[in-house]
């Protein structure tokens, strides 16, 4: 086993306090919203790795086929001696750059960086045990707000996987990949993976699975509001809904109250009604074109060096390097 350290950003009063503020506002809104973030806590991310496994959820698997064949070769063009993975979950796809890296005699460190806790230190340990050479260094943090700075050494490679980074509004990208390309020196690397525009149809069966997994993860926000601030949200009252908006190319995951209600949240001094059919917007999750892809890292500061899509073409990996 190798060395594991874990750093926490908020301890859980900070916690609290930013999800009263998301909560006070985005449900006083109109419509109203959650930021998506707050979807996982221990059973969120639980439920999100069932969702990776699921037959309709293509994503996961075609994003891995895309590593398993490109593994190699992202090691070699980067010679990262630092893997820092953002929103990295169970760490699952990622096993095949850290064996790419390992064989290819560069890479020291992985730093995964998760808003989930139990997420992080699970995965953490699991790395650590699996790659006795590499160092592991989680951080538990928010890739929106806690990207001053980065551990480890050059080069490093920000591995950002998942399509999450679809979960980012345009402004929201805009500044994110901004300030990864701040935290990074010139020749540095960023992997970016991202969903691409398709058949509506193949769209929405991800986001709307026939088990009710996905309608499950959703409305686990409602059970994370109810924990940290007392509310008394009943989770069955709302329907999972995925919309699909043709113009902003976005899949829209909504919980749609039932019947009228009024929901108390004293944690937040907050007491919301709900028509019946009102909905809250929990996540958007932007599908994109390669022309799009590039464009935005270009603004950034990033140059696309390799673009790859798993052989159907649902799916893109980007290994960026930033500009000089
Ligand atoms: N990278 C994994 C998981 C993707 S799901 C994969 O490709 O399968 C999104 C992950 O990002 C989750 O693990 C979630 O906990 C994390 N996450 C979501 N919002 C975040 C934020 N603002 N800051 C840090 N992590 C976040
Ligand atoms: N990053 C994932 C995605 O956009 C997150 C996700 C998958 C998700 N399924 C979901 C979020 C369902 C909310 C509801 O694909």
């Amino acid at each position: 086993m190798s060395e594991v350290s874990i750093d926490v950003h908020r301890d859980g009063a900070e916690v609290t306090e930013s999800l009263r503020r998301d909560v006070r506002e985005g449900l006083s809104a109109r419509p109203k919203w959650l930021p998506s973030k707050w979807f996982y806590d221990a059973m969120g991310s639980e439920l999100f790795d069932r969702i990776t496994t699921l037959p309709e959820y293509y994503p996961t698997r075609a994003e891995r086929e895309i590593l398993a064949r490109r593994a190699t070769e992202i090691t070699a063009t980067s010679g990262m001696r630092t893997l820092v993975e953002l929103g990295s979950g169970s760490s699952e796809k990622t096993r095949l750059l850290l064996a790419a890296g390992t064989a290819h005699g560069t890479l020291r460190e992985f730093v995964p960086l998760d808003v989930s806790s139990s997420a992080l230190s699970a995965s953490a340990r699991a790395v650590a045990a699996e790659y006795p050479r590499v160092a592991v260094h989680g951080v538990v943090g928010d890739f929106t707000a806690h990207l001053e700075t980065l551990p480890g050494s050059a080069p490093r490679l920000v591995a950002f996987l998942g399509g999450t980074i679809g979960n980012l509004v345009p402004a929201e990208r805009a500044k994110f990949l901004a300030s990864v390309r701040a935290v990074l020196g010139a020749g540095e690397w960023l992997l970016l993976g991202t969903d691409l525009v398709k058949d509506t149809d193949t769209l929405l069966r991800a986001y709307d699975d026939s088990r009710g997994v996905t309608a499950e993860f959703n409305r686990n926000v409602l059970r994370v509001v109810n924990t940290h601030l007392g509310a008394d949200f009943d989770p069955a009252a709302f329907d999972h809904v995925a919309h699909w908006d043709d113009r902003r190319e976005w899949i829209e995951m909504r919980l749609a109250a039932r019947r009228p209600m009024t929901v108390s949240i004293p944690g937040a001094d907050l007491t919301v009604r709900f028509e019946r059919g009102e909905y809250v917007r929990t996540e958007i999750s932007a599908k994109f074109r390669p022309e799009g892809v590039r464009a935005e890292l270009a603004d950034a500061g990033f140059a696309v060096r390799r673009w790859w899509t798993d052989r159907k073409g649902r799916f893109g990996v980007c290994l960026a390097q930033v500009r000089d």
